[in-house]
């Protein structure tokens, strides 16, 4: 796995405020996380906070799943909640910092966040303060990316000496900080899922156009061509290139 680069988190802002315009374009495997994770919510809730909301799908789902719930629902990028405020309404929509947010004591009965806390800084701290935010027999439910997913890009990369900026933790790692946070009936679940795209122009494009990056270290001159003349190369099957996402789905309950 690639080792740990400091996440830079304005960088991480930026990309995904200009990328709101495109994101229900590229976004098919994160719809497919947020309907899963719905899916697997068991309390009828009545108080939720939605953390790294973005367009708005799975708030969307959960407004109409829980007509009757209060919603807050989090973004750090602008444009993501402007877009989420046409999607759906009757949400209290925040801009901010999933890791500065002030957490009430006890205040939800279900915590939720999709396709959005690889990009934590500091996950441990963070799913700790989000554990004594649930209330007494609240549910926190969450889902994300592991260390298999882009396996063929990290492979081509890593040849020519990159590697990708980001650090997917394993479920193992994420069950044990759940366990951590006091958090008990903890489930977690990880399959890999193959998609295929044209060539590897159209699935970085397609990477780049949903506010993801895909390797900062990519800057000598030629590597970022070699590494796509590598990719099609070795992942074409005929109808277009493979490409790995390892999806992993959390839950745990106080
Ligand atoms: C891949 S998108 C997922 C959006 C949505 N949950 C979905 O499934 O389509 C990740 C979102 O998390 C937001 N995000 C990432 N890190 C964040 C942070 N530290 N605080 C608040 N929002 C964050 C990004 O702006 C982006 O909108």
């Amino acid at each position: 796995m690639a080792a740990v680069l400091a996440l830079d988190k304005q960088a991480i802002q930026r990309r995904f405020e200009r990328a709101a315009d495109a994101y229900d374009t590229f976004s098919v495997v994160q719809r497919a996380m947020a309907e899963e994770l719905v899916e697997g919510v068991e309390r009828e809730p009545l108080s939720i906070l939605e953390l790294g909301c973005g367009t708005g799908y799975l708030t969307a789902l959960l407004r109409k799943r829980y007509p009757g719930a209060t919603i807050e629902a989090v973004d750090f990028a602008p444009a993501m909640i402007a877009r989420a405020r046409e999607h759906v309404s009757d949400v209290r929509f925040l801009v901010a910092d999933i890791e500065e947010l002030e957490l009430e004591p006890e205040r939800y009965d279900l915590i939720v966040s999709s396709a959005t806390v690889q990009w934590l800084a500091e996950p441990e701290q963070t799913v700790g303060r989000l554990a004594g935010s649930l209330d007494r027999r609240g549910e926190l439910h969450l889902t994300t990316f592991g260390p298999r997913t882009f396996w063929e890009l990290d492979e081509v990369l890593g040849e020519l000496g990159c590697e990708r900026g980001l650090s997917l933790l394993p479920a193992k790692k994420w069950e044990t900080l759940l366990a951590g946070a006091g958090l008990h009936r903890i489930r977690a679940h990880s399959c890999e899922e193959r998609f295929s795209y044209p060539d590897c122009v159209a699935f970085l494009r397609s990477v780049k156009s949903s506010g993801a990056g895909y390797a900062p270290c990519v800057t000598a001159p030629g590597t970022l061509a070699e590494a796509i003349r590598r990719y099609d190369e070795r992942f074409y099957d005929g109808a277009g290139v493979t490409v790995t996402y390892e999806i992993v789905t959390l839950s745990a309950g106080r």
